[in-house]
């Protein structure tokens, strides 16, 4: 297991915390670890609307506390269930600008139980940065937290 991956799980595994409370270690550890991870931030359904809630996050304030489902990045992954990395935001027709900066994103579902409970979103200020590796790790972690969920 990667030394990332073997931190998250030290996360993950705290008896100590509570969910929010893994989840803002998370977005912190993967914050200072990861260079070109300039915005690192959960977003979870709504209860039965169709739309997201932004959950804990590290970055910079974004006006996208409430996504309706289908609307931007995290709106289409929201409905389609599956990992959408974007190497350049601005060939995106359907997206949500949270910072001039921002110049590519990933964002990963979380399936628990066979449904779409929310989502690990990522900006980074630069262009075409996420590797195989940085997607099997998300992917990884969002598996993870459904067990935990
Ligand atoms: N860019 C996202 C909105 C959320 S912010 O990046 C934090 C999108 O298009 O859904």
């Amino acid at each position: 297991m990667s030394e990332i991956k073997k931190r998250l799980s030290s996360i993950l595994e705290s008896p100590n915390h509570n969910i929010e409370a893994k989840l803002q270690k998370i977005c912190h550890l993967l914050d200072q670890e990861i260079p070109y991870f300039n915005w690192t931030g959960f977003y979870f359904k709504n209860g039965d609307k169709e739309e997201l809630i932004l959950g804990p996050y590290v970055g910079a304030e974004t006006d996208h506390t409430v996504i309706p489902f289908g609307k931007g990045i995290c709106g289409q992954v929201a409905v389609s269930n599956e990992t959408f990395v974007v190497p350049d935001v601005h060939d995106q027709d359907n997206y949500l600008s949270c910072s001039i900066d921002t110049k590519a994103e990933i964002v990963v579902p979380i399936i628990k139980n066979g449904e779409n409970i929310g989502q690990i979103d990522i900006d980074s200020h630069t262009l075409d940065p996420f590797t195989t590796e940085d997607r099997e790790m998300l992917e990884w972690l969002c598996d993870e937290i459904a067990k935990i969920y």
